[in-house]
């Protein structure tokens, strides 16, 4: 007779199922990014239907399970652990305003984290991400390519999305990176732009000033805000953002490599040092692997610095 499966370890193990850790397990399956998915989260009861209602589609997805519990348990021997859990960005409120809340929290919950799967490569996604990752770094003394944030990845699929949108071809031909903060000093790196290999200013030299001063000025703007537009709309934001981390958790489980700016601590590079922001990074088994040094012009170097001041000063407000 066939016997129930023995349960194996998480390949992934989300932490919070609210709306973004709730559609990264639902992504991670639909997607058969991970095989394994488990789920923690504190309220028992919204977990509970949270996985129940995954669970009910499974069998439209890839080969895949996903188990849930209150217990953090739940999450030993997970390969890879996203961190989700916190309070949700209110309508208005900043990332930073979140900052107290979150990094104690993150206090809490990184220490029983670390005694079930202390070789699991981690993602922080709760905000103010740089902040937070910040502090999980320095808690828990992981080695920083095991621990990093989702950083500007959703930052720069929206970037990417604008622009194609807006000049007609198709986004997987754009590449383009936000840096920084994700958050309000976050900036695209313009000077390494580029459009199936035209750099984005030579494009809009030869479409007639399409991708201009302005019309950049116009994307930035657009982009930084697309959070607060979101949140105002519907509460949070939760499709995009479990795209993104499912693509971060699919280069570490998959070794795939891919060039991903996520937020990992700064050694100097660009003249800034000791704190978490985003920059291209490979993204592999290892967890973040090597920092690329993109070119920057001088004004997009002084961003970095600013933004890297910015991060500093929160995360010094409360106590990182
Ligand atoms: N980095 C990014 O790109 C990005 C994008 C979107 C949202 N976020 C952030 O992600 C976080 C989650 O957003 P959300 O909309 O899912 O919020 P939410 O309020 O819907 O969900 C948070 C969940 O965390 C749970 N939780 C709280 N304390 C916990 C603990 N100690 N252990 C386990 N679970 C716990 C809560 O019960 C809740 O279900 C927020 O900080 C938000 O700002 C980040």
């Amino acid at each position: 007779m066939t016997q129930p499966a023995v349960p194996a370890p998480p390949d992934v193990a989300v932490v919070g199922a609210g709306a973004v850790g709730a559609t990264i397990a639902y992504t991670a399956l639909v997607r058969g990014s991970a095989r394994r998915v488990a789920l923690h989260d504190i309220d028992r009861g919204k977990l509970e239907a949270e996985v129940l209602d995954i669970s009910h589609g499974l069998s439209f997805t890839p080969m895949g399970s996903i188990e849930g519990s209150d217990d953090v348990e739940v999450c030993r021997g997970a390969r890879v652990v996203v961190v989700t859990a916190g309070a949700k960005q209110k309508p208005g409120q900043t990332r930073m305003d979140l900052a107290a809340s979150t990094v104690a929290l993150t206090r809490s919950i990184m220490p029983r984290l670390l005694e079930v799967a202390p070789d699991a490569v981690y993602v922080m996604v709760t905000n103010p991400v740089d902040v937070v990752t910040t502090a999980a770094l320095r808690l828990t003394g992981l080695p920083p390519q095991q621990l990093f944030g989702s950083g500007t990845v959703l930052d720069s699929s929206r970037l990417r999305h604008a622009i194609a949108t807006r000049v007609g071809v198709a986004v997987q031909n754009v590449h383009a990176y936000v840096v920084g903060e994700h958050g309000d000093t976050e900036f695209p790196l313009w000077s390494s732009a580029s459009l199936g290999g035209v750099p984005i200013r030579d494009w809009s030299r030869m479409h007639g000033g399409a991708l201009d001063e302005q019309a950049r000025a116009q994307i930035a703007d657009e982009v930084v805000n697309a959070a607060y537009r979101i949140i105002a709309g519907k509460g949070a934001t939760n499709y995009a953002v479990a795209l993104a981390c499912c693509q971060i958790v699919e280069s570490v489980l998959r070794d795939e490599r891919r060039v991903l700016p996520v937020s990992t601590m700064l050694e100097g590079e660009y003249g800034v040092d000791g704190v978490c922001l985003s920059v291209p990074t490979v993204v592999g088994a290892g967890g973040a692997i090597e920092r690329l040094s993109v070119p920057m012009s001088d004004a997009e170097q002084e961003q970095l610095r600013r933004s890297a001041s910015s991060i500093r000063a929160t995360a010094e407000q409360v106590g990182v």
